[in-house]
Parts: C-alpha cells; structure tokens; sequence
C-alpha cells in the first residue's frame, strides 16, 4: 500500500487522482487531503477516504468542515496545512495552482518525500531554491504535468548518457484559439478561453493554455526539472493531444509517448513510479488514430510562449516576475478586467519593471513575488476596464 496525500484535492487534477485511488484502492491509502475553501467537496472527499489529516487554508471554513465529517481527523489551516500535508504519507501529490503551491512543494522537498509534481508555478517562481533543497534531502520529483512525464518515460527507457539526448520537444494542443484569426482575438470571451479542445482542465490553466503561456510555463518547467538548456528544448503544436511530448537523441531518433488525453494515466504514473498502474485510463483505440499532425506554434498570435523563452534565459528572479504577473493578469482576465489580448500585453509592461535579482532564499521569493502582484495589479487599474 502506497500512502498518498494529495494537495488540492478539490481540483481538476486532484479530483482525478481519487478517481485513480479508487480505481486502485488495492495499491493506495489517502493519508492526507488539502483544499483552499470548497469545504462541501472535501467534506465528500474526506467521508469517502477517511484521511487522519485534513488541510484547509481558509479557516473560517473550520466549523462547517467538523459538522459534516462523520469522523474525527486533525484539521489544520493556513500555512501550517501545507507543512502538515508533508509529514504524512510516502507521496505527496502537489496539484494546488498557482504560487500557492510553493509551501507544499518545499515542505515535501525538505522532508525527503517523493513528490508527484503537477503544480508548475512552484518550479517557475522557485526553481533554482527548489532544485537546492531537493539536492539537500534527494528527493524525487516525479512530474505529472503530461508533457513532462512523457518525457520522464522516455528517458527512462533506456540507460542515456546526458550528451546523447539532443532536444526535448514539448508538444501543445494550441488552444482553442488556434484556428481564430487575427482579429477575432479581440473579442475572445471567457468561455471561449475555457473552451478548450482536448483537456478538460482548471480555470487558471485553461485560459494559460489559450495564451499559450501555459507551454512557455512548461518549458522553463522542463529546463528546471531535466536540466537541459532553453536552447534545446522546442515546442511542436500537436492539435490531437496523443503524443505528449518527445525526447529526441543526436543520431536523430525520437522517442514519444502516446496515449488518450486523459490526466489519469501521468497521475497514476507519478504516483506508482517506479511500478505501473495495473488498470488502464489512456490506452488508444490504434485503429481509430487517423491523424497526427504537427506544426509550429505561431508566435505572432501567441507571443506568451516566446516571452517564457526570453524569461527563463534571464533567470535570476525573472521567471518569480513572470509567474506573478501572469496569476494576476489571468485573474484579472478571469474576472473581466482586462480582456483576453490585454493578458499579454500586462504581463510583458510588467516584466519591463523588473530589475535584475538574484534569489538566495525563500523570503526573497515572496518579496519578488509580492512587488511583481502589485506592480502588476496597478497595471491593470490603469487599463481602466474595472
Ligand atoms: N488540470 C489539469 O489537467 C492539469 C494538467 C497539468 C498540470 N496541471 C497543473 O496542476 C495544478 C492544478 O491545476 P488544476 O487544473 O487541478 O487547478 P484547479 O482545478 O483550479 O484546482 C486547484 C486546487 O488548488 C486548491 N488551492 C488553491 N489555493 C490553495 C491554497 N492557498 N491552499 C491550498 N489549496 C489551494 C484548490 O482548492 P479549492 O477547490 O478549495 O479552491 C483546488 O483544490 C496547476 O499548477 C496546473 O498548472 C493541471
């Protein structure tokens, strides 16, 4: 039996990581559940699990939380939650969005946990303190983000030497904006953001993916968890969502991994790595696969992915700026302050603010992070739209 906690249960990904818990309850036990504030949803989740620990960041939800448990559990909130989270169980999955994340992603670092990893932001915002506290205790992290846990699978297959693997290759549905033109980018509502072709995701990520910030995300998220230059890391637009990305070697040969578009299957990876799940979520029907198509991402339409680029090669405290300013363009997006085309546009005249800054320590982090949000929130009052 495998202890898992899972951070953002209530979540897209982590509503499909019960899925796969029950769906292998022979090989998991929930130790640990974790949510911000849909106290009705953990209330089901936690009844129908019965962890001994219950995290929930807001605690004014508290009393409503023990009025619906049928049991007794320890109940922490606030920052304490996410510690807490990683003191129990053998994985601990981080599946919160946004910087949120970040406590959980230290805490299971520090505490030598393997961690099954699809919170990006912490990576982006945090990279080079996660990869020194990770080196500190040799923790794992296993991804589960789909693109990079194909190419964890595929560097797995065989015994590679670091000089043999020439390119990684992130593939990218390209939204559902791929096919618009130009000018109807203008009037882009939030539904059609959410709107997306193959996955169906959390807001946040959904209308990142609509950016195509969400692959500019993902490929500073790969530089820091596979440690290959920005240079040799590309993104190919695969409309199909089959091949999950690619690890090409320098005799030119590519290995991929493809299966159905469904989070199942890379969560149940990372979180039964180094075995496999024995029941299937994504296995394709090879006789129905008709096309696999491939094209390079329009960068004119979608500049949110050259940017990252541009972020991730600066480094320092750039890719923290980044990350901020965008959960504040997107949240300002998502409430309707500012339209879709105005996302990028706020999140590039905020990197224009920021200064060179080198990242020693945690407290450094959430000072960046803290001036880019209010930089960016400012940025967004003068648009003018609110
Ligand atoms: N969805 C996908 O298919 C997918 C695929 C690849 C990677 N990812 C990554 O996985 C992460 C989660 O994405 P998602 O789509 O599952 O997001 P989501 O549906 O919006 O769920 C976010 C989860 O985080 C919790 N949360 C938010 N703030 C919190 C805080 N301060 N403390 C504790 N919990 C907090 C939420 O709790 P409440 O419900 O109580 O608000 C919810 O459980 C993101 O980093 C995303 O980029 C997602």
């Amino acid at each position: 039996m495998v202890q898992v906690s899972i951070a953002g249960s209530t979540g897209s990904v982590g509503t499909q990581a019960l899925d796969v818990i029950s769906a292998n309850s022979d090989q998991f036990e929930v130790v640990a559940l974790l949510a911000n504030s849909n106290v009705d949803l953990l209330v089901e989740q936690a009844n129908q699990f019965r962890p001994k620990f219950i995290g929930i960041f807001d605690e004014k939800y508290v009393p409503q939380l023990r009025e619906g448990l049928g049991y007794s559990p320890e109940i922490v909130t606030g920052s304490e939650a996410s510690a807490g989270i990683a003191e129990l169980g053998q994985v601990v999955l981080n599946a919160v969005v946004g910087f949120a994340g970040l406590p959980v992603t230290l805490s299971t670092l520090q505490s030598g946990k393997r961690l099954a990893l699809a919170n990006k932001e912490s990576l982006v915002a945090a990279g080079e303190l996660v990869s020194k506290v990770r080196a500190k205790s040799g923790s794992e992290i296993i991804p589960v983000d789909s693109e990079h846990s194909a190419i964890h699978q595929a560097l797995r297959s065989g015994n590679h030497s670091g000089d043999e693997v020439s390119r990684l290759i992130l593939t990218a549905s390209g939204g559902p904006f791929r096919l618009w033109d130009w000018a109807d980018l203008e009037s882009v509502t939030l539904e059609d953001a959410l709107a997306h072709p193959t996955w169906s995701m959390g807001q946040k990520i959904s209308v990142d993916s609509s950016t195509l910030m969400n692959k500019g995300l993902e490929v500073i998220e790969a530089q820091q968890l596979f440690a290959v230059d920005y240079d040799r890391i590309d993104v190919v637009v695969h409309p199909q969502s089959l091949v999950h990305s690619m690890v090409e070697f320098r005799d030119g040969s590519a290995i991929a991994q493809i299966s159905g578009p469904d989070m199942r299957l890379p969560i149940g990876y990372a979180l039964s790595y180094p075995d496999r799940l024995t029941y299937s979520f994504a296995a394709l029907d090879w006789g129905q696969v008709r096309t696999l198509q491939f094209e390079p991402p329009d960068h004119q339409k979608f500049p949110s992915l050259h940017l990252a680029y541009q972020v991730g090669k600066r480094g320092g405290a750039a890719p923290t700026w980044l990350n901020a300013a965008n959960e504040i363009a997107v949240r300002s997006f998502i409430e309707h302050k500012i339209r879709w085309i105005e996302i990028f546009e706020t999140v590039r005249a905020s990197l224009e603010q920021y200064q060179d800054t080198v990242l020693d320590s945690i407290e450094d982090v959430l000072e960046i992070d803290f001036t880019a949000r209010r930089v960016t929130e400012q940025l967004v009052r003068e648009r003018g739209n609110n």
